[in-house]
């Protein structure tokens, strides 16, 4: 069963949007320049392509799930922003030049990737196989802006239950665990939806992986991409035991 399906128009209704804007705001503002062509990896349902798309850049937003894109599609037609949605997979980026046409080699001043969907690819060559498509599509000099989900935050995961969104009408759910061997984290996200006289229920299982600092180093290096911060969601310097790490990456000019 695939994930963010179902749950697509749950995860906007509940605001889960609200992260990726928050941190859009400050990463537009950290930049030397505004970007002028920006690409959103697992975009979602829009939240930082829309951010982006408003503050003047020509933006590319790429999600793996339809159900997401739509609701993403909608949200820009409602707000006139002429964002390019691509229905793709992020560890497949730019394998095919041409792909899609709207996904040229470095093309893009700053691609972003945000609220932990790195953290979503939990095969071993998974983080490699994202970074060398972001160098591809990335113009020398531009930036590369994500944050990661780390071991910190997953052992709070080890057995606990989470209420995210509490109202008359809907209650979401997530049932977490963590295995800290294999560093795979499971959120059972449930939710409970009232209509009229009755209630519904559905869910869906989310895993994520946590990436130690070294297996990010590596895998951007092996791309000819190099770390030049790692902050906290909160633009501050990230300390070492961080739940959650916002690293800004680039890709070097040539010389
Ligand atoms: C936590 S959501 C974040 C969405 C959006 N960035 C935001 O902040 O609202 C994770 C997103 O990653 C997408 N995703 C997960 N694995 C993916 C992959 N391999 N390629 C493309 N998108 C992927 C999901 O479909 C989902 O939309």
């Amino acid at each position: 069963m695939s994930i963010y399906n179902a749950y697509a128009p749950i995860y906007d209704a509940i605001g889960q949007g609200a992260f990726a804007e928050g941190l859009t705001a400050h990463i537009l503002r950290s930049l030397p320049a505004p970007p002028r062509r920006a690409l959103d990896l697992a975009c979602g349902t829009g939240a930082a392509a829309l951010a982006l798309a408003a503050s003047g850049a020509r933006v590319v937003g790429v999600d793996r799930s339809q159900a997401m894109l739509r609701i993403a599609r909608a949200r820009a037609r409602d707000r006139g922003l002429p964002v390019r949605w691509v229905a793709a997979d992020m560890r497949r980026l730019g394998q095919r030049p041409t792909a899609h046409g709207v996904l040229r080699p470095e093309s893009f001043d700053l691609i972003t990737c945000l609220y932990d969907s790195l953290n979503y690819l939990t095969g071993p060559d998974d983080l490699a196989a994202a970074c060398a498509g972001v160098a591809r599509l990335l113009r020398p000099g531009g930036r590369f802006v994500f944050d990661l989900n780390t071991a910190h935050e997953f052992k709070g995961w080890e057995d606990a239950d989470q209420v995210v969104f509490d109202s008359p009408d809907m209650l979401v759910y997530n049932r977490l665990s963590y295995d800290a061997e294999r560093k795979i984290a499971r959120g059972r996200i449930v939710w409970f939806v009232r209509e009229t006289e009755r209630w519904w229920r559905d869910e869906e299982t989310h895993m994520e992986r946590a990436w130690g600092d070294g297996e990010v180093v590596a895998a951007l290096g092996a791309a000819g991409l190099r770390v030049a911060a790692r902050r906290t969601p909160a633009w501050a310097p990230a300390p070492a035991d961080a739940p959650r790490v916002v690293y800004e990456a680039y890709a070097p000019h040539r010389v």
